[in-house]
């Protein structure tokens, strides 16, 4: 049986994700923010729910990671796989009490803080698995950094690209640094869940109309991250770019130089 936690397992992809690595057998730990949310997850798995926790966590501030990592820690000595489904689309600009735009926040610093706070207990395995999930954002270098890490008036369009990128960058990172453990990019696809809540009107029109004839299942989503969480013999580090494809896997070969940068700049924002 793996310990696994899931940081934004009380909804969406990771919520699915969660109930098959149950069914498997699997101890989960969910995060998220709404612990109604999390109350109904561990209701809906039924007979597998006394396998599975929730801990209510503000991933958006280094405090809430801080305090979920520090929790996680009392109560598991070895964590088996880490697996990051946090997001939020949020376009405009706005700041979190770091300072800091919620997209970079969530999307990319708290699953650099959170995982750098757990590698005492992802040490612990031998083959300890990281999975971070972004849209479609394939490892070639080329995104601009030069707004990284305050992107100032926050500019979705030019922003997201550097934002998700530095995911990848940071799996490259890992597989550098920490002896027997993978890391991994997955591209979310589309899907139906609650990511369009704080997304500007038109994207939601767009979804509503659309959403029926292009999103995949919330199930083909998660097949990726599940994949890779019960097959740990993949290639490190590594990509999923479509969705339920879980042979389709693409090698991330990323400038060293830009992957120090990025993780220097992640270190002096966060201390870890
Ligand atoms: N669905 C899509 O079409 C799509 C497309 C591209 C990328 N993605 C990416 O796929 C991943 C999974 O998203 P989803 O579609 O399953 O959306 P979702 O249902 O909205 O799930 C997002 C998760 O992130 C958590 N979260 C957000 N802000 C947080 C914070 N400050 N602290 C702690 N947890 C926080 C949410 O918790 P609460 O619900 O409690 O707030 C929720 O569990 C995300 O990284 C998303 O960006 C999805």
């Amino acid at each position: 049986m793996k310990t696994i936690v899931i940081a934004g397992g009380n909804s969406g992809i990771g919520r699915q994700a969660a109930r098959t690595l149950l069914a498997d057998g699997h101890r989960l730990v969910l995060l998220g923010r709404d612990p109604h949310k999390g109350e109904a997850a561990l209701a809906s798995y039924g007979g597998d729910a006394d396998r599975a926790s929730f801990l209510a966590a503000d991933l958006s501030t280094h405090d809430g990671v801080r305090d979920a990592a520090r929790r996680l820690l009392d109560q598991h000595e070895s964590i088996d796989a880490l697996v990051h489904t946090t997001g939020v689309l949020t376009t405009t600009e706005s700041r979190t009490a770091d300072g800091l735009h919620p997209f970079f926040a969530v999307n990319y610093l708290s699953r650099y803080h959170l995982t750098q706070l757990l590698l005492p207990a992802l040490r612990h395995i031998a083959r300890p698995i990281v999975v971070m999930m972004t849209a479609a954002i394939p490892p070639v270098d080329g995104a601009d950094y030069t707004r990284f890490p305050d992107f100032a008036s926050f500019d979705f369009a030019h922003d997201r690209k550097p934002v998700q990128l530095a995911n990848h960058h940071y799996a490259a990172h890992l597989t550098r640094t920490e002896p027997g453990l993978a890391a991994a990019v997955v591209n979310a696809g589309a899907a139906k869940t609650d990511i369009l809540r704080d997304a500007p009107w038109y994207m939601r029109a767009g979804a509503r109309v659309l959403g029926p004839l292009v999103f995949d299942s919330v199930e083909t989503c998660a097949r990726n991250v599940v994949e890779a969480v019960r097959q740990d013999d993949w290639t490190t580090p590594g990509y999923w770019g479509k969705p339920g494809r879980f042979e389709q896997h693409t090698p991330i070969t990323l400038d060293a130089t830009v992957t120090q940068r990025l993780v220097d700049t992640s270190r002096t924002l966060t201390g870890a």
